[in-house]
């Protein structure tokens, strides 16, 4: 979700009204996800490198972060959504960590949309925080050098239980990966729009997956 700075400057409005603005596209698009055919959706908020911003911004973004939470909880529960969060998050406030433990036990049965949010989360970083963890393993004895694979290590990653992604959207027309998902997105198509993430509807989704769903994707095989 990349563009709600400049979609606000561009209206001579503080950035976080952007940010604002961002967070009812996401509402959006989470609802309609399932019917476009959508089961898993992850969305990148905030990364390890976000913090370089001003106190300010990074307040904000926590305090939107919270709010969509305590507001979305009984919807999302209503609606078949299960809502976690991948990324580091020992190095959030307690109170949000508290509310994003909550809306994971509250939502963990729903099964209609995978909803996934990335808060302090980078790829390098996820992967440094797996390798720590298989590292540990070894170290105690319970996991032999020789048995550290693809496998072993996708599994100690905060996506363990969640799918790579088959596409990969970029909004606000960088064309940068950006340290989301490096692991996962081995594979995924990638899709750039020069739309400003709060600009970003449901109906621009619905043709991007139009689109993307003709690809032949073979994995490094080759067609049938
Ligand atoms: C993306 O919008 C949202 C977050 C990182 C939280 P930006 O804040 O990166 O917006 P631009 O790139 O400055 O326009
Ligand atoms: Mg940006």
């Amino acid at each position: 979700m990349d563009g709600n700075g400049r979609w606000a400057t561009q209206r001579g409005w503080p950035r976080l009204v952007g940010h604002r603005r961002g967070a009812e596209r996401v509402r959006q698009i989470v609802r309609a996800c399932p019917d476009l055919g959508v089961r898993w959706l992850t969305v990148y908020a905030f990364s390890t490198e976000n913090w370089k911003r001003s106190t300010e911004e990074v307040l904000g973004l926590m305090k939107i972060f919270a709010r969509y939470i305590e507001r979305e909880a009984g919807r999302l529960s209503a609606e078949g959504v299960r809502m976690r969060f991948i990324g580091d998050r020992t190095r959030l406030e307690p109170r949000l960590q508290a509310l994003m433990a909550g809306i994971e036990a509250r939502t963990m049965a729903n099964t209609r949309l995978n909803f996934t949010v990335a808060i302090n989360y980078g790829g390098r970083d996820e992967l440094a925080r797996a390798a720590q963890a298989l590292a540990r393993k070894v170290a105690e004895g319970r996991l032999s050098p020789d048995e550290v694979n693809a496998d072993e290590l996708s599994r100690a990653l905060d996506t363990a239980d969640i799918p790579d992604p088959d596409l990969v959207i970029r909004t606000s027309g960088e064309t940068r990966v950006s340290n989301f998902l490096l692991w996962q997105a081995a594979y995924a198509e990638y899709e750039f729009t020069q739309t400003l993430w709060p600009d970003f509807t449901p109906e621009e989704l619905a043709s991007i997956l139009d689109r993307v769903a003709v690809r032949d994707r073979r994995f490094g095989a080759v067609s049938a």
